[in-house]
This record gives C-alpha cells, sequence and structure tokens, in this order.
C-alpha cells in the first residue's frame, strides 16, 4: 500500500465522481483530507462520510478558476495544517458538458471550459507550490484524460483543455523538480461513476470498451490506486510523466 499516513492532501472537484472515491481512498490509507470542490454542500457529504468512517478530513469550498478564492483556500488549509503536501487537481467541467460540432460550440463556453480545466489546474499548482517548496516535499496530480492520446469529436474545447495540462504538468516538473516536488498526469479511459453524463452512450461505453485490452468498464478504483501511488514516496524520482489508465486501450 502506498504509504500517505498523515500527508495534507487537497483534492479538488471532490464532491462527485473520481475526486471523492480517491478522497475516501486517501481517507482510508491515513491521510488528511481536504475535501474541496465549488459545490459546498457536496464536499460537506462527503467529509460527513470521511468522519463516519474514522478518517481524517476537511471541506473546502473553492473555485479553482478564481485567483482569490484559490489563494484564500490555500492558506486556509496552511493556517489549519501548517503545511500541504499532495495537491490532486481533479476539478473539471466534465459530466455537465454537452456535445456539440467544434463549430457550434459557444465561444464563451470555450473560455469557461478552458478557464476551470487549465487555468484551474494552473491556479492551485502556482498557490500550492509555495508551502511545497517552503518544506521541500511536494507531489501535484493532474487529472487530464486519455482522450487527449485519441482525440474524440464534440467536444474539442474539453480535449484541448486536458491537453493543455499534460503539457503544464512537463513544464511546472521542470521548474519545481528542485525543490523536491514532483508533477504528474494522469489520464483516464471514460469511467462509470455514480453521475449520469450525455457524454458517453450506452452504445458507445460498449464501443469504448471493446477497444480495450481488459475488456470491462472502469471504475473510479481502477485510478485511486495510482494517484495514491503517485503522491506517495515510491514516486519519488517519477515526474513530467503522463500515466494512461485506460485498460490499455492506447499505448503511448
Ligand atoms: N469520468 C470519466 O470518464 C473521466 C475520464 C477522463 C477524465 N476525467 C476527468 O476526471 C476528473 C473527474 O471526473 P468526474 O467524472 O468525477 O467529473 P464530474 O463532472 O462528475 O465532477 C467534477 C467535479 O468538479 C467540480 N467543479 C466543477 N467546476 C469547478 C470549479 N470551478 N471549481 C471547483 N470545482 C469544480 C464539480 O462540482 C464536480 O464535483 C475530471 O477532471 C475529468 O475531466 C473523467
Amino acid at each position: 500500500m502506498a504509504h500517505v499516513d498523515k500527508k495534507v492532501v487537497l483534492i479538488t472537484g471532490a464532491g462527485q465522481g473520481l475526486g471523492r472515491c480517491f478522497a475516501h481512498r486517501f481517507a482510508d490509507s491515513g491521510a488528511i483530507v481536504i475535501v474541496s470542490d465549488i459545490n459546498e454542500p457536496a464536499a460537506k457529504q462527503v467529509v460527513d462520510d470521511i468522519r463516519a468512517g474514522s478518517g481524517e478530513a476537511m471541506a473546502l469550498p473553492m473555485d479553482v478558476a478564481d485567483e482569490e478564492s484559490v489563494c484564500a483556500g490555500i492558506d486556509e488549509v496552511v493556517e489549519n495544517y501548517g503545511r500541504l503536501d499532495v495537491l490532486v487537481n481533479n476539478a473539471s467541467i466534465f459530466s455537465t458538458l454537452k456535445m456539440r460540432p467544434y463549430d457550434e460550440i459557444p465561444v464563451a463556453e470555450w473560455r469557461k471550459v478552458i478557464d476551470v480545466n487549465l487555468t484551474g489546474v494552473y491556479l492551485c499548482s502556482r498557490f500550492a507550490a509555495a508551502p511545497m517548496r517552503e518544506s521541500g516535499w511536494g507531489r501535484i496530480i493532474n487529472i487530464s484524460s486519455a482522450v487527449v492520446n485519441m482525440g474524440r469529436p464534440l467536444y474539442v474545447h474539453y480535449v484541448a483543455s486536458k491537453a493543455g495540462v499534460i503539457g503544464l504538468s512537463r513544464s511546472l516538473a521542470r521548474e519545481l523538480g528542485p525543490y523536491g516536488i514532483t508533477v504528474n498526469s494522469v489520464l483516464p479511459g471514460a469511467t462509470d461513476t455514480e453521475i449520469e453524463r450525455d457524454t458517453v452512450t450506452p452504445e458507445q461505453r460498449e464501443a469504448l470498451i471493446r477497444m480495450r485490452s481488459i475488456p470491462r468498464g472502469e471504475t473510479p478504483e481502477d485510478l485511486a490506486g495510482v494517484v495514491l501511488f503517485l503522491a506517495s514516496d515510491d514516486a519519488s524520482f517519477l515526474t513530467g510523466q503522463s500515466l494512461t489508465v485506460d485498460g490499455g486501450t492506447t499505448f503511448l
């Protein structure tokens, strides 16, 4: 099991879906989990569930696309716990997206997706890196997407934002490596969560499964162990990498 005991771990967008699963796995492994989301009631519910299982967690309402919100949120974590060890940049406009041809995407929607999915990762990484640099140890784990490997039509803004996350991770890895901070991307395949979404129809889901080397549905638990590993000391010499976790659909 990856050692993350007593690490202070901030997970964005952790009120539902993959982030919620990661929050539970970190808490089960002894980490102090900061459950952050723009959706405050959802974050609080996850914290209540973690505490009910005797885990340690705190809810942090934060809009990753808002500089003041991120700055204040990370300050609050450092004030409460004295440090921040791990940041999982998971928040994204994803399950609420409507599929549309590239020339029908309203420009305001394009900008919003880039703002949350890419600028949000930049802002959280920027403010989290300061306390990590002070302690000389840190992990930044960015949730990108395996759609970047394949390209997929009808949500080019989303795919572009997730490709940007990979470039950002590689360059930040270069800047932050000397301070003991690693920066890596995880690229999930289409993963079933408790949230219904329009982006994958049942027929498309079956087609995606047939493309996998391991032909079954992907679950959040398939990703959680990889994220925990990246957060651990075992991954201390691994940085700037993009780990595709899609059951062997793409090999890059
Ligand atoms: N589920 C999949 O199939 C899949 C596949 C590849 C990549 N991903 C990526 O994994 C991550 C999690 O996916 P998911 O399925 O749980 O998505 P989801 O849409 O169910 O959850 C996203 C979470 O982010 C939060 N959020 C949205 N905007 C925010 C903002 N401005 N500030 C803070 N929080 C905000 C939402 O409230 C929500 O809790 C996302 O980055 C997504 O792009 C998911």
